[in-house]
């Protein structure tokens, strides 16, 4: 090789070697089916590789014309170490595709856009370090729009962009751009965004997507790739305390017993202390070995094989970590949810989970509600279905170690498997732990409520009234009482405003402590029954979702749903303890009716129109309802 084809052939190792030491931005795309997100993607691959190329085919034209005998270049190099990425966790479909620039190297992770993809694109948000939400320009921000920015937050990406597309459609109008930048950002301040960086362009013209455009001259900000080249996005994975999940424990013979698996976070050195979780046991590192190689440290993200200076016992599942800085150790979370499958999710029911620590069986013990993505409402539910997101709590069959998703990514996700279908069921991030319902079983007992009924005479059962404050609920539920008492009923009164002076004196009257007022009622309810009492609740219940879940608690015929309606006009009127008059004053905040919502039943078992019924023709309604349907006196 001549000096001039040496000098050549160094420019391109030089460009290669820049290209391989450039470091990695992980981005994911989301956007509607239609928002132009492969344009937008199939746009910049094709630009960025134009560049490439066209630098690499100068140089190589250079080296040809110079009579270079170079070899190949390795494309593959440029690349190496990405391709070689794994996703973590949870494998389902998605294109994770490479590009380069002089800056920086990219993988976008490709997530089909339908509604039903969400675990798609939860899969792919959840490696990545900034995401690109694509809105149309000329439909603006949609639910589907909030729905994926919610869960980018969820998931811990703090850099979004919100890449307003189509801007051809809309002449490249600014004021269509301000509007559709103020509504993203008045829903998603309320998210853990540290910024929110809106583009106006257009994928299908090249607009700001890679050049600045001529069409946006009132527009000062960044072009996509402009920004995806220099947002800064340090990982703190090596910052953090060293974690280690053993993937398999590596025995090929007697003399040797290694550790194998990935370094989550942090970093260990031979000669360290390590505690091992969940047993506690304490060793020190003996050596790590990365293929054949022993290496002084190991350092986040190399997978490599421990040895440790004496034999404890470790099995797969078990997670080393630095024995200064251990994380907990739990059987019960409360975590965060998306819903991916079609068949919702139950409390109640079990489902394989699959973290960090291999797998166990976990339950789903409570849901504690849904959010409404659009408005971050929190909603009270019984089931969470395809795409929803929320917070439930779990009880695993075996403790496991593990840190809040927010601390260490690695060690605060999973997914449930369904145990049946095989199918992700969620994906999930533990907040934190609960304690206090450890070790608590349930005891089979010999006397059932059938032995109860048979020795009473009847059955127990929930006549649930509801309806407004000054709706006669206690009037009629106070009488009907005394009917029922002398016919030999063995009953109880369940009153809101008598138990919130005990049990549920530490509750209040926003949504959230109505539905607990509710459930503890609803629990209540069903031990009394389950008792043979004939009780009567006597409570607002502002909420047909609550009283589906209490109704949920009981066997068909057990549960009876008494409405007493009266227009608010005539509650109001009546205003028996005058909390109205206070209401209208604005002393008394979240009052049903006037400031908090009453959905009324749909299919309540017994009306009571109390403006119209005396007392006694309302008492006789329900006698009536109760002896037609008879169904405390069956079994007894
Ligand atoms: S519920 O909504 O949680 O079912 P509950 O029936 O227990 O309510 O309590 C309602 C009673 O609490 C009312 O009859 C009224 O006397 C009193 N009260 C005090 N503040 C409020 C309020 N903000 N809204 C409704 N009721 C209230």
């Amino acid at each position: 090789m001549n000096a001039k084809s040496l000098a050549i052939q160094e420019r391109v190792d030089e460009y290669i070697e820049r290209q391989a030491s450039l470091d990695v931005l992980r981005f994911i795309t989301c956007g509607s089916v239609d928002d132009g997100k492969s344009t937008l993607i199939g746009r910049m691959l094709y630009e960025a590789q134009l560049i490439f190329e066209d630098q690499v085919a100068a140089l190589r034209n250079d080296s040809r014309r110079m009579g270079t005998q170079g070899g190949e270049i390795d494309y593959a190099l440029l690349v190496d170490g990405l391709v070689a990425e794994r996703e973590q966790g949870i494998t389902i479909d998605v294109a994770y595709r490479f590009f380069s620039t002089d800056h920086r190297k990219f993988i976008v992770a490709d997530t089909p856009g339908h509604e039903q993809y969400t675990r798609n694109m939860v899969t792919g948000a959840s490696t990545a370090d900034v995401a690109v939400i694509l809105v149309d320009a000329t439909n603006g921000v949609l639910t589907q729009t909030r729905r994926h920015s919610f869960i980018v937050s969820m998931l811990g990406i703090r850099h979004v962009v919100l890449a307003v597309n189509k801007m051809d459609l809309v002449d490249y109008d600014e004021d269509t751009f301000s509007e559709i930048v103020t509504d993203y950002e008045a829903f998603a301040h309320r998210l853990a965004f540290s910024s929110i960086t809106a583009i106006p362009l257009s994928a299908l013209k090249g607009e700001n997507v890679i050049e600045r455009s001529g069409q946006t001259p009132w527009y000062g900000g960044p072009t996509l790739l402009g920004y995806l080249e220099t947002v800064e996005v340090k990982g703190a994975l090596m910052d953090h305390a060293f974690r280690f999940p053993v993937q398999w424990v590596n025995r090929p013979n007697a003399d040797f017993r290694g550790y194998a698996g990935t370094v989550l976070a942090g970093s260990i050195g031979k000669g360290e202390s390590i505690r091992v979780l969940p047993s506690g046991e304490v060793a020190t590192v003996e050596d790590i070995i990365l293929f054949e190689r022993s290496l002084e440290r190991a350092i986040a993200e190399q997978a490599v094989t421990i040895t440790l200076d004496r034999d404890i016992d470790i099995s797969r599942g078990d997670v080393i970590v630095a024995a200064g800085d251990p994380c907990e150790v739990s059987d019960q979370f409360e975590v965060s949810v998306v819903w991916m499958d079609r068949e919702p999710g139950y409390v109640g029911r079990t489902y394989w989970l699959l973290s960090s620590s291999g797998r166990v069986s976990a339950t789903l013990t409570d849901i504690k509600f849904k959010y409404n993505v659009n408005t971050y409402e929190e909603l009270s539910t019984r089931k969470l279905e395809l795409n929803e997101i929320g917070e439930v709590t779990l009880s695993v069959d075996k403790a496991i170690a593990f840190e809040k998703y927010e601390d260490c990514p690695g060690m605060g996700s999973f997914v449930l498997i369904d145990r049946y279908s095989n199918a992700t069921v969620c994906a999930g991030m533990i907040n934190f732990a609960l304690r206090r319902a450890q070790n608590v079983h349930r005891q089979a007992l010999t006397i059932d409520k059938h032995a109860r009924a048979r020795q009473s005479g009847h059955r127990g059962m929930v006549l649930w009234f509801t309806g407004l404050s000054g709706s006669g609920k206690s009037t009629v539920a106070n009488a009907l009482e005394q009917v029922l008492f002398e016919q030999g009923i063995r009953t109880y009164i369940l009153d809101g405003d008598n138990v919130r002076h005990g049990l549920n004196k530490d509750l209040g009257f926003t949504d959230a402590d109505r539905v607990e007022n509710i459930r503890r009622i609803a629990e209540v309810a069903r031990l009394m029954v389950d008792a043979g009492i004939v009780v009567i609740t006597s409570f607002i219940s502002p909420f047909r979702s609550e009283r589906d879940m209490a109704r949920a608690m009981f066997e068909p015929g057990e549960f009876v749903e008494v409405f007493a309606n009266v227009p608010l006009e005539v509650a109001e009127q009546r205003d028996p303890k005058g909390l109205y008059k206070k209401a209208r004053r604005g002393e008394l905040p979240n009052f049903t009716g006037i400031d908090s919502k009453y959905e009324p039943p749909n299919g309540a078992e017994i009306e009571l129109l109390t403006n119209t019924l005396s007392l006694d023709e309302c008492v006789a309604r329900v006698m009536a309802y109760l002896s037609e349907n008879a169904f405390w006196k069956q079994g007894a």
